[in-house]
């Protein structure tokens, strides 16, 4: 039996148009841009207009990879949409308004939730359908709409955060190469340090909740930022060891955009070159879900990502949870 491999074959993005400069976030709360530039990176993020949502950013990304791709809606297996942002709270899932509104007549389609992990959650999912022989083409879509659940009076939190979503199509492949390895992981007791405390089976929304604005992020910001650069840096040695690599050969490092001072501190720790290091933190803050296949996105178009490149993907958020994945780049 050949063996089988996944590849990426399409991607796309597509982030609003409406771009949200620090010097305005400083006009809503008692921030300024020195302070957000020099402790995240940030300079402006991308916010969706009023009649955009997850699923309308989805399917944008989503058409631009298949268009890429070259793969019609109708062919489609499979649709997973990894977001923490969905349209509706709890029901239907948004990847079943994608399905829709692509018209991907012959596809399944399921919602993940891995927060700002939950790009790299849907890639190893979705890959396993392609490396089982079930499915021919899957497209994973990382989308968040998150200005939507940020509270707008808490500086430590609404400065931090864009909206945004990345695509890609996976298929099979019978040249040596495409998935790698990869990482998943998750930490529970965590679970407070970045959360949204109303709305669900716990605290289900009532006029107090609302009042209380307990349907916000909240965010321990130092937690979440030391978690960051010990798991990251772990996780990348993992995966690498698992394809029998090292640091040495890493071509292209994406990580979470979601602060350049947790993407520096752990390049340092990797010992990477600033030049393997991919960011663009600066113009769209953290989109969650989206941001490394926006990433992505933007290192291919940047010519950065060559056949035959080994790229690690590498995601941390809510959970606590993370998630890493080595590919080494094919012929799309
Ligand atoms: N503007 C001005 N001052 C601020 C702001 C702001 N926007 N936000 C916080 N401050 C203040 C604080 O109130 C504090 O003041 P105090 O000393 O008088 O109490 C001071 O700045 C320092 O606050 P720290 O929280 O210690 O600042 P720190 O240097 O840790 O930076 C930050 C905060 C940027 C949030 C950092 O901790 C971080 O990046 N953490 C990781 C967050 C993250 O990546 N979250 C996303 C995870 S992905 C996901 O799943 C969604």
């Amino acid at each position: 039996m050949t063996e089988r491999y996944v590849r990426i074959g399409g991607w796309g993005k597509y982030l609003p148009e409406r771009i949200m400069p620090n010097s305005e976030l400083a006009e809503l709360v008692d921030t300024s841009d020195e302070w957000i530039r020099s402790r995240t990176g940030i300079r402006e993020r991308r916010i969706a207009a009023p009649d955009e949502t997850t699923c309308t950013l989805s399917v944008r990304a989503a058409q631009a990879a298949l268009e890429r791709a070259q793969v019609r809606p109708e062919d489609l297996d499979l649709i997973i949409v990894a977001t923490c942002t969905p349209d509706y709270a709890s029901m239907p899932a948004t990847a079943s308004l994608v399905q829709h509104a692509l018209g991907a007549s012959h596809a399944g389609a399921f919602d993940l939730n891995a927060v700002c992990s939950g790009f790299l959650y849907g890639l190893a999912t979705g890959s396993q359908f392609i490396l089982s022989g079930v499915h021919k083409s899957v497209l994973v879509i990382g989308a968040d709409v998150f200005t939507r659940i940020l509270d707008w009076q808490d500086r430590s939190t609404c400065v931090l955060f864009g909206d945004g979503a990345g695509a890609v199509v996976l298929q099979p492949s019978q040249q040596p190469g495409g998935l790698l390895s990869f990482v998943l992981g998750s930490d529970g007791a965590g679970a407070c340090s970045l959360y949204v405390p109303a709305g669900g089976s716990r605290m289900p929304a009532s006029a107090e909740t609302v009042a209380e604005r307990a349907h916000y992020v909240k965010m321990q910001g130092r937690d979440v930022f030391r978690f960051a650069t010990r798991v990251v840096p772990e996780s990348v040695v993992q995966a690498l060891e698992q394809a029998g690599l090292t640091t040495a050969d890493v071509d292209l490092f994406i990580p979470h955009q979601a602060n350049t001072r947790i993407i520096d501190a752990t390049a340092r720790r990797l010992k990477l070159a600033p030049s393997v290091v991919f960011s663009n933190v600066e113009r769209y803050g953290n989109t969650s879900a989206a941001s490394i296949p926006v990433a992505l996105c933007e290192a291919i178009d940047a010519q950065r990502v060559q056949v035959g490149s080994t790229v690690v993907l590498s995601g941390f958020g809510a959970g606590l949870s993370w998630g890493t994945a080595v590919w080494k780049w094919q012929e799309p």
